[in-house]
């Protein structure tokens, strides 16, 4: 039994420098073909400089406010989904507070790598179970670029950088609001034994770097490409039709699927296992690349606001990500 709770509001922004694989191919031995067949990326957003994980989703948080038809000071809690805060302490989303002028609310970060807006999600479902009259900011935000080595062809022509928002209310039964969606499930999963297929360690208390020293290749995102591809297939695959079957959802009810967007191909095995035809999957890793925690909630938005996702539809989202994270949850409009 899942206690149903409501989005209010979506929003999100991108940085507005652009990356294309040209400019890829003059910083390392690539080509465009190679990325294009690949991965499906032809260009990602890059932050400019004063331009932070806070500060953009600042932006995503006014863009949901306002398409919810609320004001900063009514919200409750304030979540963001990153593992690119702007600093280690304070949080972003004690920093995100501030800036929305609400200091006083509970506040704090998620860390769930590529999954971590469907995991702040499933936690603001549980504040606004606990407590129905919250109403709930959640952000997933990552600047990944701040996290990639650009001399490693192998990792850094597949991210980019973003973020989204939402806000989270209880669902009190009824009509659901203009403009609003019904979160119907969320499931969630991880495993850490397969962690070192992709990681980001420099810097961490595992492996600290001390006053002076350079930055080792730790400190930037490395991972096992073909693994965490099998891996990242296998697990969305699943979990997308545990999240179906759990709700006695057939698969051709869903009228929108939203994978993680990290890879064209990742999405085309995700949708040939799950038997999913290609008009129903909204895309856009071609021009964004792999934001981690802000891609689906960025999809979600943008499908939204280009009408992908009609009154009535039901939409079905599935992430993976570093941890290993995955997950997947059932939205209907
Ligand atoms: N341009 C040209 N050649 C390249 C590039 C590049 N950018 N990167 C790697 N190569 C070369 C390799 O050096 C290798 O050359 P070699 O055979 O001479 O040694 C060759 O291409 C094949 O390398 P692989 O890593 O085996 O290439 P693969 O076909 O697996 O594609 C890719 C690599 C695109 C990274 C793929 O493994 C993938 O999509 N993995 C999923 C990773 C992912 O999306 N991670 C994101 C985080 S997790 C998540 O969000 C799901």
């Amino acid at each position: 039994m899942t206690t149903p709770c409501l989005i209010r509001g979506l929003g999100h922004c991108v940085p507005e420098t652009i990356l294309t694989n040209a400019d890829i191919e003059r910083m390392v031995d690539t080509n465009d073909e190679w990325i294009t067949s690949r991965t499906g990326i032809k260009e990602r957003r890059i932050a400019a400089k004063g331009e932070t994980c806070v500060s953009l989703s600042h932006q995503a948080a006014l863009l949901a406010l306002k398409n919810a038809g609320m004001r900063a000071d009514e919200l409750t809690h304030i979540l963001v989904a990153t593992f690119s805060a702007d600093a280690y302490i304070p949080s972003a989303a004690c920093m995100l507070a501030d800036r929305l002028g609400i200091n006083g609310r509970i506040a704090f970060d998620i860390s769930a790598a590529c999954s971590g807006f469907l995991y702040a999600l499933e936690m603001a479902r549980a504040f606004v179970t606990l407590h129905p009259e919250a109403k709930v900011l959640v952000t997933a935000t990552d600047i990944v670029s701040s996290r990639v080595d650009y001399t490693d062809r192998g990792t850094c022509v597949l991210f980019g950088d973003g973020a989204g928002a939402a806000i989270v209310t209880a669902d009190t039964g009824g009509q659901l609001p203009t403009g609003s969606a019904r979160v119907l499930d969320v499931l969630l999963a991880s495993d850490g034994s397969m962690g070192g297929l992709l990681t980001i360690k420099g810097g961490g208390s595992g492996t600290p770097y001390k006053l002076g020293e350079t930055v080792r290749r730790d400190f930037f995102v490395e991972m096992n490409g073909r693994e965490v591809f099998k891996h990242a297939v296998r697990a969305m695959a699943g979990i997308c039709k545990e999240v179906l079957e759990k709700n006695g959802v057939a698969k051709d009810e869903v009228d929108v699927f939203i994978p993680h967007q990290a890879n064209l191909r990742i999405i085309d095995a995700v949708a040939s296992r799950m038997d999913m035809p290609a008009e129903k999957i909204f895309t856009n890793v071609q021009k964004y690349g792999n934001t981690s925690a802000a891609s689906v909630i960025i999809a979600l938005s943008e499908a939204r606001t280009e009408g992908f996702i009609k009154d009535g539809n039901l939409v079905l989202l599935g992430t993976f990500g570093g941890g290993f994270t995955w997950g997947s949850a059932l939205v209907r409009f």
